[in-house]
């Protein structure tokens, strides 16, 4: 008999694939979603929606006991939350907290928080280790600062293990063709790399080529979101000795035009793109230091390519030319 697991946001992008491979693994699992951002079809059948708020969480968290809380339910967009800034406060950091106020009062002992690298602001060193200074980059990584502080006093006070995993670049798509990558805009660099080769939309725009790289374009760590789903089951016995913090990626950066150049060596077409101002926020470095994950726990990425990443996004984006259809 598996685990009960009750995962907020599940039907958005990351949550999906995390649902997918705890239902794979024979585990029991609710999700609760208000399918503002997420899918009703990106939940397996298997698995139990529920559409709410966090806010209404608390008849489903009555209803346990749960091995583990899997908190992913967030507004997640850097420059979005630079314009609008305490909306992300109140719909990230005070729900959040509410929410993990009534997980430590139906006696959660496990809780695992998608957390970000856009903590680290413009990191001093790459890769970025776990103790490097927090900077927030903008109103939506200090939501998720906020609510790492948060965990940390429910389990002082509480004793509600914690841990959060600080994504960089969540990128790809289900090996097995079941789940993809669908926002509403899409603002992230790999999918619209990919529709500008498929001729879905017009030229990608590469925000700024004057940083301080080598091909003077961003570097981020892109990490297959398949990868990023099976760290969360790696981390869970942790929680039974004490909290955690792991930042989570594959430890390799690639700069805007390598992705342009993976997208075009998977696709077979050119990637029509123009060079455009930077992108306010945008720090030149983003990669991880995997090496606390790995070492406690021994996981390790198994699509770290990033020609593997963008060729499984690729097949679910030529699969799915209009995403789930809708919402
Ligand atoms: N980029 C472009 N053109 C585009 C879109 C993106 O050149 O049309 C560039 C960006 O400037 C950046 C890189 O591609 O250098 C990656 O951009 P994404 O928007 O795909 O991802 P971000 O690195 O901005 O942000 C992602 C998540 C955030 C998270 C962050 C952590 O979306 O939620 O990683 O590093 F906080």
């Amino acid at each position: 008999m598996g685990q009960r697991f009750l995962v907020t946001g599940g039907a958005g992008y990351v949550g999906s694939h995390l649902v997918a491979a705890l239902v794979d693994a024979g585990h029991r699992v609710t999700v609760i979603d208000n399918l503002r951002q997420g899918h009703r079809a990106a939940v397996p059948p298997a698995a139990t929606l529920v559409e709410a708020d966090i806010a209404a969480a608390e008849p489903v968290l009555a209803d346990g006991p749960w091995d583990a809380v899997f908190h992913f339910a967030a507004l997640s967009l850097v420059g979005e939350s630079m314009a609008d800034p305490f909306r992300y406060f109140a719909a990230n950091a005070a729900a959040g907290m509410g929410f993990i106020g009534a997980c430590a009062r139906h006696g959660v002992r496990r809780f695992v928080l998608s957390s970000t690298a856009n903590l680290f602001g413009t990191p001093a060193r790459i890769p970025i280790a776990e103790d490097a200074a927090i900077d927030p980059g903008s109103p939506y990584g200090e939501s998720k600062h906020m609510l790492e502080r948060a965990l940390a006093w429910a389990d002082r006070i509480f004793g509600m293990r914690g841990a959060c995993l600080r994504y960089f670049n969540a990128a790809g798509a289900d090996p097995a063709g079941r789940l993809g990558e669908d926002h509403d805009p899409e603002t992230h660099l790999i999918p619209l790399a990919i529709d500008a080769a498929l001729g879905r939309r017009g030229p990608l725009a590469v925000f700024g080529t004057d940083y301080p790289t080598p091909d003077g374009t961003c570097i981020r760590d892109y990490i297959h979101v398949t990868d990023l789903a099976s760290a969360h089951l790696a981390v869970l016995p942790l929680l039974d000795r004490g909290s955690v913090t792991f930042n989570l990626g594959n430890g390799a950066g690639a700069s805007v035009r390598e992705v342009i150049a993976a997208v075009e060596a998977v696709t077979g077409h050119a990637v029509p793109h123009r060079i455009a101002p930077r992108r306010a926020g945008d720090p030149a470095v983003l990669v991880a230091s995997a090496a606390r994950l790995r070492a406690a726990t021994g996981w390790t990425p198994r699509l770290p390519g990033l020609r593997d990443i963008v060729a499984t996004a690729a097949s679910w984006r030529a699969a799915h030319p209009d995403g789930y259809g809708g919402r």
